[in-house]
């Protein structure tokens, strides 16, 4: 029966699970396949086509050798490289993309001044662009690729991601509530859920963090709903998937999920 189907999630690494926590928590029934690309990741320092590339081979896989009945791109990178790609290529199941959550900072943003962090291949992408485009007016984006941040949370150099948290939070400008203060923070890469507390502790508890786990997870629901493939009478059970070392994506899930 299709709705018994797992879904297939992937990313460059284990940024990921930081939308597949939010999926248990919406969809608990729902068995799940997580694919890590760790063996060629981070992406995001990468050529579109190679992303692309892996992202169209991935979800070959998943569909061909685990059978999955939706893929979730739990990556903002390949999302922006290859989204379209897959949707194309593979419309009969439901894809589901990551977005930077700037229609919700735009909205909540008292003093209209947002940081977006992502990785410089998602700020330059033509799906960012355009996202940012429709909101020119609404709020004032200021745009920071954080070079290495993915990296150094995928290796858990805790130390590393410290300083480049630093490093970045400083470089965007002044965070605050007060005027031409930026009051919101988006994360525009799933990595960076895992250094929310290193943000926090650079841009001070007053500034709002958004981070897209949770309304990917409500997107999943919709379609799966939709389609009548969801899957109510489920165990849950997750399944994990790497092109890196297993032990290290087993320790990130045990830690993080
Ligand atoms: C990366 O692989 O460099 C980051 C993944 C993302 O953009 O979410």
């Amino acid at each position: 029966m299709e709705s018994r189907k797992p879904i297939g999630v992937f990313d460059s690494g284990v940024g990921g699970l930081s939308i597949l926590r939010a999926l248990r928590s919406e969809l608990p029934q729902e068995d799940v396949v997580y694919f890590s690309d760790a063996g060629h990741g981070p992406y995001g320092e990468r050529a579109d086509a190679f992303v692309a590339e892996r992202s169209r081979a991935i979800a070959r896989q998943l569909l061909d050798e685990h059978r999955v009945k939706a893929l979730v791109v739990a990556c903002n990178t390949a999302t922006a490289a290859a989204v379209h790609l897959l949707r194309a290529q593979h419309d009969h199941i439901p894809t589901v993309g990551v977005e930077p959550a700037l229609k919700p900072a735009a909205d909540l943003s008292r003093t209209g001044r947002i940081a977006v962090f992502a990785t410089r291949s998602t700020l330059s992408s033509a799906r960012f662009r355009s996202l940012h485009e429709s909101l020119r007016g609404r709020a004032d984006f200021v745009l920071q690729p954080c070079d290495g941040l993915a990296a150094a949370i995928e290796t858990q150099d805790h130390e590393e991601v410290r300083s480049l948290c630093r490093l970045y939070a400083r470089s965007a400008g002044e965070f605050g509530n007060g005027p031409d203060q930026i009051d919101t923070l988006v994360l525009g890469c799933t990595h960076y859920a895992f250094a929310c507390r290193e943000l926090e502790d650079e841009v001070g508890q007053g500034v709002r963090i958004l981070e897209t786990g949770a309304p990917v997870a409500r997107q999943t629901r919709r379609l799966l709903e939709a389609r009548r493939i969801l899957n109510d009478a489920g165990r849950g059970q997750v399944e994990l998937v790497t092109t890196g070392a297993e032990h290290a994506l087993r320790q990130a899930a045990q830690l993080w999920l």
